[in-house]
């Protein structure tokens, strides 16, 4: 099994960025993290971080046919982009989408993601732990 983990905008600058709401691990300690578990997990894995947008599209395109499943914590696209949620449409890959935030305890305009629309699961305000789940929760999906 292959899990495909992307990241969004501005989640490189984990520890730095609002550490009152992201806490203060750094993004590779989130890398490390997921390792972690998917290791334990016994699968393969694959982690993408991109400020663009476009760049996440193609990534997503990239994976068909490659990876079994995919996490994404899209970030602020989340909120914006069809062309992320019509990219995961197309290639049809389960998606378990993340936030380490709780995004409907916050601004008006973060409880609207796009991504719902094509995630099997949205899990939020876990902080780390929640790719965890998402890895778990495709494992159990996949099987
Ligand atoms: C986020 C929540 C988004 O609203 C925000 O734009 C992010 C991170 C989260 O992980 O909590 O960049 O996806």
């Amino acid at each position: 099994m292959k899990l495909l983990i992307i990241n969004g905008p501005n989640l490189n600058l984990l520890g730095l960025r609002e550490p009152d709401i992201y806490g203060n691990r750094s993004y590779e300690s989130l890398c490390a993290f997921i390792g972690d578990a998917c290791k334990a997990e016994g699968i393969e894995y694959k982690l993408f971080q991109s400020n663009h947008e476009g760049a996440i599209v193609d990534e997503i395109q990239g994976a068909y046919g490659v990876f079994d499943g995919i996490v994404i914590n899209p970030a602020a696209y989340t909120h914006t982009s069809v062309a992320i949620l019509d990219a995961l449409k197309a290639v049809e890959i389960p998606a378990a989408e993340v936030h380490l935030s709780d995004i409907n305890s916050r601004e008006e305009f973060r409880r609207h993601s796009y991504i719902s629309l094509a995630a099997k699961i949205t899990i939020c305000g876990k902080g780390f732990e929640g790719y965890k789940e998402a890895i778990l929760f495709l494992k159990d999906y996949l099987k």
